[in-house]
């Protein structure tokens, strides 16, 4: 195992609780050690990191740098996220749930007991619409096969196999957005 293998970092990174997929395109340079030029005591020779544009200088303890990360992707991932407006007039009542076709997407937005969840249109079987399935709390069953997923998490009951994608919805006044991570909103309008 080496340490500046790209497989090796990602591995390390899911297993800290990040996303692969959100850190992959940080690890295309060739493996070079960097060495700072432009950010103050990361030329100096000290142990600095540069997270998310902040500069911690000198040795961490491991708790302060995984809390920096943690904001750094949060950050990045919010500025880079798309919204989805949903109008008051739009926003479904508690049980119920709206078709919503927006941004090359297709997503169903449920209201379950007050509390809100978005997901893909499609169910990650073989592409049934979940819009009409059963709502039983907050689980979706999904009309053509019966598979059953976990509006939280996504995943089908009882596994970790199977995911449609679930998008986190935030309140504005009496309005919704629904908050599509950056790789998401890309790969619908290819
Ligand atoms: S398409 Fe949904 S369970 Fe088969």
């Amino acid at each position: 195992m080496a340490l500046g293998d790209g497989s090796t970092l990602l591995g390390l990174a899911e297993a800290a609780g990040f996303s692969s997929a959100e850190l992959v395109s940080s690890l295309q340079g060739d493996g070079t050690p960097f060495l700072g030029t432009a950010e103050g005591a990361a030329s100096q020779g000290v142990p600095s990191f540069v997270l998310g544009g902040r500069v911690l200088s000198g040795a961490q303890p491991v708790e302060r740098l995984l809390a920096s990360l943690r904001q750094a992707v949060a950050a990045a991932a919010r500025t880079s996220a798309t919204r989805i407006a949903v109008p008051a007039e739009r926003v479904p009542a508690p049980g119920k749930r709206i078709l919503i076709e927006a941004e090359g997407k297709s997503l169903v937005l449920f209201n379950v007991d007050g509390r809100f969840h978005a997901i893909d249109d499609g169910c990650p079987h073989q592409g049934a619409s979940l819009c009409g399935g059963r709502l039983e709390g907050e689980v979706i069953q999904c009309c053509a096969h019966g598979l059953r997923f976990n509006l939280n998490t996504g995943y089908l009951l009882g596994s970790t196999q199977l995911r449609v994608n679930c998008y986190p919805v935030e309140r504005a006044g009496d309005q919704l957005h629904i908050v599509i991570p950056q790789e998401d909103a890309a790969s619908c309008t290819r």
